[in-house]
């Protein structure tokens, strides 16, 4: 939700902003803007709509020549996208973007309003802005250290003040930061992509630590203005990772990493064969500790959390629980000091897992994080942490990082599995081995894409489609769903196949698509009962299942055969053409794939 950026050093400070925004425009894509000092003064330039507006706009009205300012791509919360309520917001002392939400905005606007503040935007920004302005009497410090008192919500903020030309201020409490440091040059952005292009070299900003950029170099203080020595990090992917290298789109491209991300995530948590996630603090022990498991997390992520639990229940026999974030934060969980709370975040930026965390902690449970971003916040306060090894996921449509969850989940499995003595370890290494397989697998199903643009092409004119399965078919069917409803905007619904004759098959008209999954084979008869029952109705079927298994050609229309596996691990190949049908149906309605209309990659607000 909104990426923000700054810059000090000796380039064109627009263009530096400007190009590391367009890294950043995966976190909001409705406006965006940037205030620079050109003369000594803050000279601002905002636009609603992609960042392109922006870059035209500041070509044809006059570059903003300087070597230091903020940048912002929007995510709008507060206001509708407009030129208007486009961050930076400010006036000709201070300027500020913004990345978050501030609860208490409406208080802080009326009491400014009473000091003879007057507001031109809607946005919750402005307010902090002014009030910014307000404590402002020639000391960033000071005035920042009021402000950070006042406002309540979730922030990141990169500030300029006009009497500070050659400096940058950024301060952040539950939205990320970082600080790059380059030879003679800095930077602060939301994400790391935004400054690979200069540098690798970074500082993770922590709550309520303020950094400075000045005379090419960073600074870092804690709110009362102690100097803090922080540990360097080291990006370890490059500009590369996070371009689209030759793909038309990321989505293509991140459909098409996941066998390297399965492999750079499983291998190294294998150990003469069998499955080892010590590393993180999950010894045997531990494991066969916890009495219950539960899975929290947002969209893809939460829906790789329902394929772990029927593979942790299945193999371990350890009752697991799966809950949306913003469910689960809610609703007062019972949680006790025998549970593991596991919380799945590819950003590990998402406000309502985060939340979801804190809970967990505070209530006694074990938490582990199962993240993608390095030092995110949710890596950074779980007590246990596994890393999914993707690399950037840039288009908001996730495809690679739920690959890497769910393969994060069967090492999970297996570990607990045998620790349990529930299989034994001969089994435990087959299993393993098939995951260490899955590269070739998952690189076999990657051949069907043309197979997928076909089918897509039937699905293009759809208003409503099904996806339909049992047990893990059922888990993925919803991923699936997800997929196609957030890039190609036709509207499906995953349904339990035996579900269905309770009430959603009146929808099923003539000619109605429906994607089945019946990949389970204990399942598999009474999965394809339920897609006789949908195909007697007139619904066009495209169903999903091993290859080797022959469907009566007079019931389905379409049949994608899938490489067996076991079953169990059946879903990372299945999923496969599920992304590839979405993509090609998003790209055949000629949609914007890679940033759908009103999403952003990372939901840093509740
Ligand atoms: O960064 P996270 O994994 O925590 O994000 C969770 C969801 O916002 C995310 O998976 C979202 O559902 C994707 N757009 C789905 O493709």
């Amino acid at each position: 939700m909104c990426g923000i950026v700054g810059y000090v050093g000796k380039r064109d400070c627009t263009k530096v902003l400007l190009d590391s925004l367009a890294k950043l425009e995966y976190r909001g894509y409705d406006s965006a803007g940037v205030a620079v000092f050109e003369n000594s003064e803050i000279k601002v330039s905002k636009s609603k709509g992609r960042l392109l507006e922006l870059k035209n706009k500041l070509e044809n009205e006059g570059w903003i020549d300087g070597c230091c300012g903020i940048g912002h791509t929007r995510w709008a919360t507060h206001g509708e996208p407009s030129d208007i309520n486009s961050h930076p917001h400010g006036n000709r002392r201070v300027s500020i973007v913004h990345n978050g939400i501030i609860e208490n905005y409406q208080k802080i606007k009326k009491f400014l309003e009473k000091k003879g503040y007057t507001f031109e935007s809607q946005t919750d920004t402005e307010t902090v802005a002014k009030l910014l302005d307000y404590y402002y009497d020639g000391d960033p410090m000071y005035a920042i250290r009021r402000v950070v008192a006042e406002i309540e919500g979730s922030y990141a903020l990169g500030m300029v003040f006009k009497e500070f030309p050659n400096a940058v201020y950024a301060v952040r409490k539950d939205s990320p930061l970082i600080v790059g440091v380059g030879k003679d040059e800095a930077f602060v952005a939301s994400d790391v992509p935004a400054i690979l292009e200069y540098t690798k070299d970074y500082y993770l900003l922590e709550r309520d630590e303020v950094v400075v950029l000045k005379n090419g170099k960073a600074e870092i203080f804690d709110i009362h203005g102690m100097k803090i020595e922080k540990e360097l990090q080291t990006a370890d992917f490059d500009l590369e990772a996070a371009e689209k290298g030759g793909y038309p789109h990321f989505m293509l491209k991140e459909i098409n990493e996941q066998p390297n991300a399965v492999k750079t995530t499983v291998t190294p948590r294998i150990t003469d064969g069998m499955p080892d996630l010590s590393e993180c603090g999950l010894t045997p022990e531990r494991l066969t500790r916890y009495k219950n498991i539960f899975v929290v997390a947002c969209g893809t992520a939460m829906h790789a959390g329902l394929v772990g639990k029927y593979v942790i229940e299945q193999l371990a026999r350890v009752p697991v629980t799966v809950d949306v974030a913003s469910e689960f934060r809610y609703r007062d969980p019972i949680l006790c000091d025998e549970d593991l709370v596991i919380l799945v975040s590819q950003s590990g930026e998402t406000a309502d897992t985060r939340e979801a965390l804190r809970l967990s902690k505070e209530r006694g449970a074990d938490t582990l994080a199962i993240v993608n971003v390095k030092g995110s916040s949710i890596a950074r306060a779980a007590d246990m942490v596994i890393y999914t090894h993707a690399g950037p996921e840039i288009s908001v449509a996730s495809t690679k990082a739920y690959m890497v969850q769910i393969s994060v989940f069967y090492l999970l499995a297996f570990e607990l599995a045998y620790a349990k003595e529930k299989i034994d370890r001969e089994e435990c290494m087959r299993l393993t081995k098939q995951l260490l397989r899955m590269p070739d697998t998952i690189n076999e199903v990657l051949q069907k894409s043309e197979q997928c643009k076909y089918i897509a092409s039937k699905l293009v004119n759809a208003g409503n489609l099904l996806y339909i399965g049992r047990g893990l078919d059922y888990a993925l069917s919803m991923e699936g769903s997800l997929k196609l409803k957030e890039i190609s905007y036709i509207h499906s619904e995953s349904y339990a196949a035996g579900e269905l004759k309770h009430g959603t098959i009146s929808l099923v008209t003539d000619g109605m698509p429906v994607i089945a999954v019946a990949t389970q084979r204990k399942l598999y008869e009474k999965t394809f009962s339920n897609v006789e029952e949908v195909k007697s109705r007139g619904a066009m079927v495209i169903f999903v299942t091993h290859e080797n298994i022959k469907a009566d050609s007079k019931t389905v229309d379409y049949v994608i055969g899938l490489p067996s596996v076991d079953d169990i691990l059946m879903p990372m190949p299945a999923v496969v053409p599920l992304q590839l049908i979405a993509y090609y149906t998003s790209v055949l309605k000629g949609n914007d794939v890679d940033k759908p209309r009103n999403l952003a990659k990372s939901v840093t607000v509740e």
